[in-house]
């Protein structure tokens, strides 16, 4: 028989988990930074980290960019994937603040990494050149998180190299990013002139390099800020949150100029784990239950163990280690008991992640991306992007002995999201589509490597490939009839149509209004 003591005592212990459960919550800032290649990403980031502490020297974050010249050199491929895994999070705590960066690939061929990536991110600090202005990668990867609606900080990094007007390097963001911004900071000057940032609320200026402002600059300075004022509205974190306004600030992370100002700035107006969403329904982080899903499977580097690490999202509850969940898309119910948690550089067994947090699985080839746990409940977390291909191959088993490896490495790397693999309905022959053409020798040489196998390419002539759908089925199976020769299945089964050209998908477009044809289909 219950003591009438215990009562009281279950009561105080839950809601004492559910207070903890709220705090941990509100104190994670969990977030990508973005950038063009050689804007000064890796550099800003371990800024950040030497002031968590989470790091003591410099030079402790390696690059991940894969040098254009590099293309084929398999060494470098297997460098950047070990410096991937190294950084893929990099968790730290920060004045009571518990951080969790997101790496994101360097080279455009991984794009689609990223864009995974940013699904999981609750916001996003952009790095830009000063002296370039906005380019090609910050655009594409602004557009998913415009479609998310992350709110976004933007950072004008190298001021101390000769740098573009800083009232035309932010209506070229307004422009080309198609964001409003509204400076927090304003700089004096640039390059040898360079001498500090002006703080636009504390009316103060903090001096670079005990830089003296001359007459001439200090009038300049406060024409700028009434211009400023004028011109802009007042910074309102309420729209920051929604993504419609980005807050700017200026500075040189190379050498440690402006970044404080940045993190103190972030802690405070960043948002903590937000709600999201599942084809079901609405996932409130503050929920009792862990939900969660994958958004990046990585291949471990000993060639002896095909083991790979699947990075799970925590969205909701607490995560707790040797518990059991369940892995939605298989029914099992699965428990780990070594997840990591990822702290700077290194990992370590955890026992609780909330909200916010990143844990590594264990994964012996069960996972896909997008799969859900939760304590039950069938959920499918949505907006995990997978883009259409745009490079094509058949793909062809080289050593008849290997078929079974072959088999088996392509799916392996399928999940991981290297590539996508499609069947063609007219001769059952596979056709691997990627987004960067890197991805092709990155295939084979895994293959290789990984598992044994050895495979071939062939040419195939394919515009874009796009994923179809429609609630005229009358339609749908004219359309397949006609299109039968193009027609394909994806690794979930769906129907793909493989267009041959522009033209070819501009006239079906026309001629089967009730199609819709979808570039982009979500895991
Ligand atoms: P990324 O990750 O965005 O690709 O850029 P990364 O930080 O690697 O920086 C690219 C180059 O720009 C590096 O020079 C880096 O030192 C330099 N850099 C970064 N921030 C600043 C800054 O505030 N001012 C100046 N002047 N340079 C900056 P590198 O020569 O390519 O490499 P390294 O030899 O210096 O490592």
């Amino acid at each position: 028989m219950q003591k009438p003591s215990q009562k009281p005592t279950i009561f105080v212990l839950a809601k004492k988990c559910k207070m903890t459960l709220k705090h941990e919550i509100d104190r994670r800032r969990t977030f990508a930074i973005i950038a063009h290649p050689d804007a000064g990403k890796t550099t800003l980031t371990e800024k950040l980290l030497l002031f968590g502490g989470a790091i003591h020297v410099a030079g402790a974050v390696k690059s991940n960019k894969i040098k254009k010249s590099a293309t084929s050199d398999f060494m470098e491929i297997e460098r950047q994937r070990g410096i991937s895994v190294a950084t893929s999070v990099m968790g730290f705590e920060y004045d009571g603040v518990k951080i969790n960066i997101l790496d994101t690939p360097g080279h455009e061929d991984f794009a689609e990494d990223t864009y995974r990536t940013l699904t999981a991110v609750d916001s996003v600090i952009i790095v830009i050149d000063s002296a370039k202005g906005v380019e090609t990668q910050t655009r594409r990867l602004m557009e998913v998180c415009r479609m998310r609606r992350t709110p976004v900080i933007v950072f004008f990094n190298k001021l101390d190299r000769p740098a573009r007007d800083p009232f035309e390097l932010m209506e070229d963001v307004e422009q080309e990013l198609k964001i409003r911004v509204r400076p927090l900071v304003f700089p004096v000057g640039s390059g040898a002139s360079f001498k500090g940032v002006y703080d636009l609320s504390a009316g103060k200026i903090s001096s670079f390099q005990d830089g003296q402002l001359t007459p001439k600059e200090e009038a300049e300075l406060r024409g700028n800020v009434e211009l400023v004022e004028g011109v802009y509205e007042p910074f309102d974190r309420e729209a920051y949150l929604r993504g419609e306004v980005a807050p700017v600030f200026f500075g040189s992370a190379m050498n440690n100029f402006g970044v404080r100002e940045l993190l103190d700035c972030f802690i405070r107006i960043a948002p903590s784990p937000r709600e999201s969403a599942t084809e079901q329904r609405a996932i409130a982080p503050y929920e009792e239950k862990m939900t969660g899903f994958i958004f990046k499977i990585h291949a471990n580097m000993d060639p002896n163990h095909r083991d790979r690490i699947a990075f799970l999202k925590i969205c909701s509850g607490t995560f707790e280690r040797n518990r059991n969940f369940l892995h939605v898309r298989s029914g099992k119910q699965m428990k780990f008991s070594s997840p990591t948690a990822f702290m700077a550089e290194k990992k370590s067994i955890v026992d609780f992640a909330y909200p916010g947090d990143i844990v590594g699985l264990h994964d012996t080839g069960n996972f896909m991306i997008g799969d859900t746990f939760s304590e039950g409940e069938r959920l499918k977390f949505t907006g995990i992007p997978s883009f259409a291909p745009e490079l094509f191959r058949y793909i062809e088993n080289a050593d008849p002995l290997k078929f079974k490896q072959l088999a088996k490495g392509i799916d392996q790397l399928m999940d991981e999201g290297v590539a996508q693999l499609f069947t063609s309905r007219l001769n059952g022959r596979k056709i691997i589509g990627t987004v960067g053409a890197l991805q092709f020798e990155v295939i084979q040489y895994r293959l290789e490597h990984e598992y044994g196998a050895l495979c071939r390419y062939e040419p195939i002539s394919i515009h874009k490939a796009c994923w179809i759908e429609s609630d005229n089925r009358a339609q749908m199976d004219d359309f397949m009839r006609r299109k039968h020769t193009n027609m394909a299945i994806d690794k979930h089964g769906r129907d793909v149509y493989l267009a041959d050209t522009a033209y070819a998908l501009a006239m079906a477009q026309e001629k089967f209004p009730d199609i819709m044809f979808k570039f982009t289909s979500e895991i």
